[in-house]
């Protein structure tokens, strides 16, 4: 198959990527680079650096006609969305909707998409949230990615357009940004490998569904399939707070850091824990084991320090 992934030179996408590649499928990427790096472009991948909301879009994929759109370019931070949100809207909102009517043009036949469990249920009811769970998302972010979610579903009743949209939890693992507000694995990972202080906002008893990439990718090759459609989390059903993660990485890293605590963030998100139960009927399940996962990261941190 032909899969256009945008995003493919960020962290998660990039994983897809060489998945996708490795199976046999012809991959192009869409990417703007603005936090994409070029070591994480897989060589076999086509690559047009470009911005999802240009009107060029369209042209590249009545070129391409790629069968399925896998989309995951996005702002992806959660403050930044809250800083700025109108700058959200236009990358997530608008820069998808660009694309979508581009599919319709060129007639694709599924998007998969990045969706967000952490963020589009907001302040659980339910713990582990399923997907029915009502959707009230307390950040921009959150509502960009509820929006897509509809968009999706207008595309497929009125153009026929099928599509998978996973609800990630909060994924880590390598390639990850380490530099910006999203990803405490990454942060906290690179900081105690440097000898640096890693601050635990507020209390630390925060809870997220921490998922690493490779279960994320094993979903998105599973959402390849004509029989997988719908929305779905991909996530673990387990929670665990930043106090764990930081002793979980302190160990690892030898770190001798202490436990610092900092002003906590405001309105940040009490629990988040989502259950995976309804993709397993596919063949799907988390299968890291968090301190595995973490060990393979701070691996990746440490070899990347040693260059
Ligand atoms: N990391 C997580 O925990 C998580 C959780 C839920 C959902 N997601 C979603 O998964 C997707 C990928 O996230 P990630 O963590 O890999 O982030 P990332 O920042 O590493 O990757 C995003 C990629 O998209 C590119 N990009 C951004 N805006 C663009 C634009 N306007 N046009 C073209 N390219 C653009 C960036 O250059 C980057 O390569 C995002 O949609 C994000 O919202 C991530």
């Amino acid at each position: 198959m032909k899969i256009l992934i945008t995003g493919g030179a960020g962290f998660i996408a990039s994983h897809i990527t060489d998945r996708y590649i490795n199976l046999g499928h012809e991959v192009v990427i869409i990417d703007n680079m603005s936090s994409g790096k070029n070591e994480n472009i897989n060589p076999k991948a086509k690559i047009y650096k470009i911005d999802i909301k240009d009107e060029q879009i369209a042209d590249i994929l009545l070129e391409e006609k790629p069968d399925i759109l896998n989309h995951h370019a996005a702002q992806m931070d959660v403050r930044v969305s809250v800083n700025d949100p109108k700058f959200d809207a236009s990358e997530n909102i608008i820069g998808s909707l660009n694309l979508y009517e581009a599919c319709v043009k060129a007639n694709v036949k599924k998007i998969i998409f990045a969706s967000s469990g952490g963020t589009v249920y907001g302040e659980q009811f339910e713990f582990p949230a399923n997907e029915e769970h009502p959707l009230n998302p307390c950040s921009p972010y959150g509502i960009s990615k509820m929006v897509n979610e509809k968009y999706l579903f207008y595309y497929k009743a009125v153009y026929g357009i099928d599509y998978v949209a996973l609800r990630y939890g909060n994924v880590y693992g390598p390639r990850q940004n380490p530099h910006g507000e999203a990803g405490v694995v990454a942060i906290f990972a690179e900081r105690l490998l440097a000898g640096k202080e890693a601050i635990i906002n507020g209390d630390g008893l925060i809870t997220r569904d921490y998922i690493y990439v490779n279960d994320v990718v094993n979903a998105n090759e599973i959402a390849l399939n004509d029989s997988v459609s719908g929305i779905f989390n991909v996530t673990t059903g387990v929670e665990t707070n930043v106090n764990e993660i930081f002793r979980a990485l302190k160990s690892l890293t030898f770190s001798e850091q202490e436990e610092t605590h900092g002003p906590a963030k405001a309105g940040e998100q009490r629990r988040s824990v989502c259950s995976p139960n309804k993709l397993d009927k596919f063949g799907w399940e988390p299968k890291m084991k968090f301190d595995d996962g973490v060990k393979l990261t701070v691996d990746y941190f440490k070899s990347k320090s040693n260059k």
